[in-house]
């Protein structure tokens, strides 16, 4: 389903949360990333039409937010990031009370029930009352609520936050299973949740600061990423000059993965960068022409 955002600006009194925002989704996978305050929620309830812009443009799967409103939410299912439970409900009255509020015609609400149940792997836990869920299957009941009417598009907001790593996995996998025949829109501040997207924008206080591919988002640090090895007595000097990425301590000396411009010292050694290097080189790059803005 495609997503159009023109020029989109959002205002909560005098703070602009959004500020003038372009972006095309095509279809897949496409992840949106960004640290705490970045805009990202704020984005993702304007695209499920529960918050109204400011200024700009919307369209999606050519309705406007604004005039077709309801014909976007009949093609829409919506995770939000803090997903309110009846705990006192078994995971199967739940979903089909949510079928009922969805219009999911009554002949086909328990076959649709059982179908997203099984989906996100909960069918045997359909009897259980969702106050005695872990973390993880109260995700994956969150996005079954969300499968329910098979929806074009699927917007869930940090759904990976809590996880364990490997809860986390299991879920990244469902959401790529998903995303062959939804458009998902994955929101989150942990970069290795967007390995798999096939586009991602980065926002940063409100802006899009990056739009592409997770390897051309790596790309962004290419030739920028380091790796030195110095002694404890040098490790402040090396810290106070460039950014760290990881460190690692062996006898006495210290590995460190370091993002500069050109070669930090003569013996380091250069390396191929990662997702994440290329995450933080992009903030790093906006926050510095922001300062220099302001100078
Ligand atoms: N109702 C509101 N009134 C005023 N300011 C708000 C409101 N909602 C959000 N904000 C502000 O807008 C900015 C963006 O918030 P938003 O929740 O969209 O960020 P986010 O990227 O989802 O962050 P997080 O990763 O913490 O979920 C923040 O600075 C936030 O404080
Ligand atoms: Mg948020």
């Amino acid at each position: 389903m495609e997503i159009i955002v023109e020029n989109l600006t959002k205002d909560y009194g005098q703070f602009r949360a959004l500020d003038h925002i372009s972006l095309h989704i095509t279809g897949g996978m496409f992840g949106l990333l960004g640290p705490n305050g970045a805009g990202k929620t704020t984005l993702m309830r304007i695209l499920a039409t529960l918050l109204l812009p400011t200024s700009g443009r919307v369209e999606i799967g050519g309705f406007d937010v604004l005039r077709q409103g309801s014909s976007i939410r009949q093609r829409l299912g919506y995770l939000p990031q803090e997903f309110g439970f009846y705990p006192g409900l078994k995971a199967f009255e739940l979903l089909e009370y949510i079928a009922i509020l969805k219009n999911v015609p009554p002949k086909q609400r328990k076959a649709q029930v059982e179908a997203v149940l099984a989906e996100v792997n909960l069918l045997e836990q359909a009897q259980r009352k969702v106050g005695t869920f872990s973390g993880g299957m109260r995700q994956r009941l969150g996005i079954a609520q969300a499968l329910l009417g098979n929806p074009e598009l699927l917007i869930v907001d940090e759904p990976t936050a809590g996880l364990d790593p490997e809860e986390r996995i299991r879920f990244r996998n469902l959401l790529v299973g998903l995303s062959k025949r939804s458009t998902v829109l994955l929101s989150t501040h942990i970069v290795a949740d967007v390995e798999f997207c096939n586009g991602l924008a980065v926002l940063e206080q409100g802006k899009v600061v990056f739009i592409g591919s997770p390897s051309e988002l790596a790309n962004r640090a290419r030739h920028a990423v380091w790796q030195v090895k110095v002694p404890m007595e040098q490790w402040s000097e090396v810290e106070r000059r460039y950014t760290v990425l990881a460190t690692q301590m062996t006898n006495g000396m210290v590995q460190a993965r370091l993002l500069a411009s050109d070669r930090p010292l003569a013996d380091a050694q250069p390396l191929s960068p990662r997702l994440e290097d290329g995450y933080v080189a992009v903030i790093q790059n906006h926050q510095k022409q922001r300062e220099e803005s302001y100078a």
